[in-house]
């Protein structure tokens, strides 16, 4: 069994497709949902589906026997970033490489960065006159959003788009995309009996 986590701070559409898409699966499940805003709605969903969720701080995140403890205790394979928006310490990184991936929702190298999420990166989009937006999922590295990308989707930029309407347009490509994406990289690992890529 792999074992997935996922580390969310929002709404948590994301979250939730990622759990229902691994209800029932055999070889694949979500076993938590961490979140650093207790209240946040991530957790509603998550209880909703029967995933336990684990609300944590800024010195959990940071020391040793806070976030990475309760990691190894679970035995994690893969950390997904779902909507999450603190760096991932260096410590988890070098104990989970290849292993802790996010998704951004924008064409990355473009619109990326410390401070770009949500419907900023929409805006963004949109004043810079691009023509395309979309979906980039990439490996987690210690600067933001710079991880070698795993894959990218796109859609059009239309004539008066809106941050709403091209928020929606994105959601709907992680919705279809980001869960298999997952599928990909844990049945490689357990094909080839190694960590992902
Ligand atoms: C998603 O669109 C995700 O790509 C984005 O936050 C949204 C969360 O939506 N992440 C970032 O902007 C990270 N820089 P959700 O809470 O409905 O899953």
């Amino acid at each position: 069994m792999k074992k997935i986590v996922i580390f969310a701070s929002g709404s948590g559409s994301n979250a939730e497709n990622i759990i229902r898409y691994f209800e029932g699966d055999g070889q694949i499940r979500v076993v938590a949902l961490f979140c650093n805003r207790p209240g946040a709605f991530v957790l509603e969903r998550a209880s909703r589906l029967g995933v336990p969720g684990i609300v944590f701080g800024r010195d959990e995140w940071t020391s040793a026997g806070g976030i990475p403890a309760r990691l190894r205790e679970l035995g994690v394979d893969l950390i997904v970033l779902a909507g999450f928006l603190w760096r991932v310490p260096e410590m988890i990184l070098e104990e989970y490489p290849g292993r802790v991936i996010n998704i951004h929702p924008a064409l990355l190298p473009s619109h990326g960065g410390k401070g770009m999420y949500g419907e900023r990166v929409h805006e963004a989009v949109i004043r810079a006159g691009d023509r395309k937006s979309g979906i980039t999922i990439h490996h987690v590295n210690e600067r933001y959003d710079e991880g070698a990308i795993i894959f990218q989707a796109s859609c059009d930029v239309s004539p008066g788009e809106t941050p709403g309407s091209l928020a929606a347009k994105v959601h709907a490509l992680e919705h279809a995309h980001f869960p298999a994406v997952i599928r990909g990289l844990l049945e490689r690992d357990m094909n080839m009996n190694r960590t992902p890529y």
